[in-house]
């Protein structure tokens, strides 16, 4: 099938199927229970719905699926051509079409002996690949030289990465959570995103402009947020006596000429096929290399090429991010579950759901398919979540109890990277716990004591959080929403729904910062009430 003409998923007879099998077997008196799924079948859902790849293990039988469904979702994901769409993008064709840019993230990861497997399903896009990876071999070779000077300049203390979106949440959770792995060293890396000037200044105050090095992160070099903490960093850095703007302003940009025009001594560039949540591979993984070294930066791109090979080659049936993703799919068109709950069981991985949030929700949170018509069905799920097992005393509550089912994902890692005895098992337990007890339920002796059980719940498993495991972790949530886009027919690649509040934002501020009527500025007179108070 050629990726351009793949069918939406309502418009396959899977989808049709889905539709049928749904409504005889999931709902109503006698409708599916995990309980009785796992009494019929003991240890084989177990296996059936087992899947591993690349260091990452994942349990998917408590999900309320059954083999029939999953049979169909699998031809879904067939007649979705995902495949077709999958090959296309590994083989570099526009299949951003809205922005009509190739999409080159997983081809940042890749090393240059690599680049044969990587695209021996497209041989008539090898020159082209070909020549994109031996300009992502230099990039990534001039990264990681200036990573390792940064390191071993004694003179510099401490990095603040400044950026926001993709050029903040993958490197700055990666940066936290191989610090709590035990992975990283070197100079103290600070992550400024925010607009609020409370966060900048906050960390300033803490720092000694001789010794600290800014990276401004942007692709476009000319985000509002960054662009404004980056020229407060600059005024502070001249306040504070410092001169050599050059030496303690690097950029990393697609935008080249903007970088040299702000001051910057150097340019990390990279190509505009990486779309900001992708970005973590590529030069926007600057702070993470100072952080992690050249080694734990390597490690952490072979980890996720190796679910990469996994994504490109394992047949849909055993395909993990393709499993993943037909379960959302599942979740969100038949159950109508509306959001799914992250609980990483890491405290390293606190800043996982936040990532996912953008990964997820910039990526496929869009209405109209991929020739502009509205979609029939929903889209991304809200995504949202807590480290466990801090989220047990917060919102567990509603996830047994609730009138809602809300999907469960248990990310758990069975090495601790510390040496405090008694709380890994306590932790690991009771992650396991809260998952058994999602499904069991309790009759409980009175109604407020009653839980109903048989609420879904995922488990995906790493051995330690090291660069390799988280690697591929976060390959396989990317390729994930890549195949639920696809089957949802959707551009995951652009993001065109951010830009409406930005336009509105500019002429706020000038009106803000002027003394007109507000209503001249809005034309809005809730907007011009809030402002006359603001002033
Ligand atoms: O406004 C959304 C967005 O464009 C994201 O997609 C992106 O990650 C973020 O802003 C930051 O963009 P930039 O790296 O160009 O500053």
């Amino acid at each position: 099938m050629n990726w351009r003409d793949r069918p939406r998923c309502d418009e396959t007879p899977a989808w049709a199927s889905l539709q049928r099998h749904f409504a005889q077997r999931f709902v109503g008196a006698d409708a599916f229970d995990l309980r009785q799924a796992f009494a019929d079948d003991g240890a084989q859902r177990v296996e059936r719905f087992g899947f591993g790849a690349a260091g990452v293990w994942a349990d998917l039988s408590r999900n309320l699926i059954d083999d029939d469904a999953q049979r169909l979702l699998n031809q879904l994901a067939q007649q979705c051509g995902v495949e077709a769409l999958r090959d296309a993008m590994l083989a570099g064709e526009c299949i951003n079409t809205s922005e009509q840019r190739a999409v080159t993230h997983v081809h940042w990861r890749s090393g240059s002996n690599q680049v044969p497997a990587l695209i021996q399903k497209a041989p008539e896009a090898t020159k082209t690949i070909a020549n994109l990876h031996r300009q992502i071999a230099v990039s990534r070779s001039e990264l990681l030289d200036f990573a390792g000077a940064v390191r071993a300049d004694g003179a510099i203390t401490d990095v603040v990465n400044i950026g926001i979106g993709g050029s903040d949440l993958g490197p700055r959770m990666v940066v936290q959570a191989l610090r709590a792995g035990g992975h990283a060293s070197g100079p103290r890396v600070h992550f400024v995103a925010n607009m609020d000037g409370h966060e900048l200044a906050g960390l300033l105050s803490q720092l000694r402009a001789d010794r600290t090095l800014f990276v401004v992160a942007s692709k476009t070099f000319g985000t509002a947020e960054t662009m404004q903490n980056a020229a407060s960093a600059r005024a502070w850095f001249a306040a504070q006596g410092g001169t050599d703007v050059a030496r303690h302003f690097v950029g990393v940009s697609a935008n080249a000429a903007a970088v040299a025009a702000f001051g910057a001594g150097r340019c990390f560039a990279f190509d505009e096929g990486v779309g900001g949540r992708f970005s973590l591979w590529s030069s926007i993984g600057l702070s993470m290399a100072i952080a992690i070294g050249r080694a734990g930066f390597e490690a952490l791109l072979a980890g996720a090429r190796a679910m990469d090979q996994h994504f490109a080659s394992t047949p849909i049936e055993r395909n993990l991010p393709v499993q993943l993703a037909l379960l959302d799919v599942w979740n969100r068109n038949f159950h109508r579950f509306a959001s799914r709950c992250v609980a990483p069981y890491h405290h390293g991985l606190r800043r996982l759901p936040a990532y996912l949030q953008q990964l997820e929700m910039e990526s496929n949170g869009k209405r109209v398919d991929l020739r502009g018509r509205a979609l029939p069905f929903d889209t991304a799920p809200v995504v949202w979540g807590e480290a466990g097992s801090n989220g047990q005393h917060a919102f567990f509550q509603m996830l047994h109890q609730g009138t809602q089912v809300v999907p469960v994902e248990f990310v758990a890692v069975r090495e601790p990277a510390h040496a405090l005895a008694g709380h890994q098992p306590k932790l690991l337990a009771n992650a396991l716990a809260q998952a058994r007890a999602l499904m069991q339920g309790d009759q409980g002796d009175a109604p407020a004591r009653h839980f109903p059980g048989n609420r879904p719940s995922t488990f995906l498993l790493l051995d330690r959080l090291d660069p390799a495991g988280l690697g591929a972790l976060l390959a396989l949530y990317e390729h994930r929403v890549f195949v639920a886009g696809a089957i949802w027919g959707i551009n995951s690649f652009d993001q065109w729904g951010v830009e409406l509040g930005k336009r509105h934002a500019a002429p706020i501020a000038q009106a803000l910062g002027s003394r007109g009527e507000p209503e001249g500025a809005t034309g809005d007179p809730s907007t011009a009430a809030l402002m006359r108070r603001l002033r």
